[in-house]
């Protein structure tokens, strides 16, 4: 007997088979959605990203997946305890019949599952594969740019009106912001050049990186990069007015006080031919956090 025939002669087991037809249908309907959706998201990622659009496509790929799999679960799984009742162990001609037709129609009913589990595949992959994009997102590798400025050997100190400036301009206890030439707004480059009443203590390799009592460091405060702007002139201290670090300027800038743990970077300085302060290189270390070198770089 064919399922169809089985059909035939049970109304109620007939209806089952409909209803378990029609949400086959709209399980491979969901995923399919699911499908689409994803693969929607990797072409609109691909041509450069809209987030309305994303966020649509989005949502037809999760949602097609959730529709898909309720459906399932609601149709296809089995919902109460399956009990057994005892019974002779000798089957009848008519359990016999009953079994080779559950038998058949399970089969064709088998074989329609091995699709929707395909689908089902098939929609995640794509779901996986379109989430691959937002990679892209991310954007171009930093290189060495957050460990490099624009000072370099050579380049003039400029005030930030692009001025270059002499040892002479920067009086006893005072201190002047300054920016490498033609990079004012630089957001990496505001430097301090300070001349304290005391002397500064070199770190070693550093004897010769102050110029006429005048040292230099990054303004950039190490913890998280506000600008390090107070100076103490009597006790040499400069303080961030963010989180309180304080930073001992005639010992390389050390931090003394609060949670920054590096240094301030300094950088080197000499005199031009025309008698301008020029860099004798870029800075000691990465300028403001520098979490990424902090393991390695601890001196500043
Ligand atoms: S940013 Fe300077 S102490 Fe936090």
């Amino acid at each position: 007997m064919s399922p169809d025939q089985h059909e035939g002669t049970d109304p109620s087991r007939k209806e089952r088979l409909r209803i378990t037809r029609i949400a086959e249908r709209w399980t491979s309907l969901a995923f399919a959605v699911s499908i689409v959706g994803a693969l929607g998201l990797a072409v609109v990622y691909w041509r450069g990203g809209q987030p309305q659009l994303e966020g649509l496509f989005l949502a037809l790929s999760l949602g097609g997946i959730g529709v898909g799999l309720v459906v399932w679960a609601r149709y296809f799984m089995p919902h109460q305890p399956v009990i057994e009742q005892r019974h002779p162990l000798e089957s009848t001609e008519e359990e016999i019949a009953d079994l080779r037709d559950e038998f058949e129609r399970g089969e064709a009913i088998l074989a329609r599952r091995g699709l929707l589990v395909k689908m089902a595949g098939a929609a995640l992959a794509a779901l996986g594969g379109a989430l691959i994009f937002p990679i892209r997102s991310l954007g171009p590798r930093p290189g060495k740019d957050l460990k490099q400025t624009e000072f370099g050997r050579g380049v003039r100190l400029v005030t930030e009106d692009n001025e270059p400036i002499r040892p002479d301009d920067v009086v006893v206890d005072g201190v002047v912001t300054v920016f490498p030439e033609d990079h004012t707004n630089s957001a990496d480059a505001p430097t301090l050049l300070i001349r304290p009443s005391g002397t500064p203590r070199p770190r070693p390799g550093r004897q010769d990186w102050s110029q006429d009592g005048l040292v230099a460091y990054s303004k950039l405060c190490t913890h998280v990069g506000c600008p390090v702007g107070l100076y103490q002139s009597e006790e040499h201290l400069l303080l961030c007015p963010c989180h309180q670090s304080t930073f001992d300027v005639l010992d390389g800038a050390r931090p003394i006080f609060g949670p920054a743990a590096r240094s301030l970077p300094q950088l080197p300085l000499a005199v031009d031919e025309a008698g301008y302060l020029v860099a004798g290189g870029d800075f000691s270390g990465p300028v403001g956090p520098g979490f990424w070198d902090r393991d390695r770089d601890l001196g500043g």
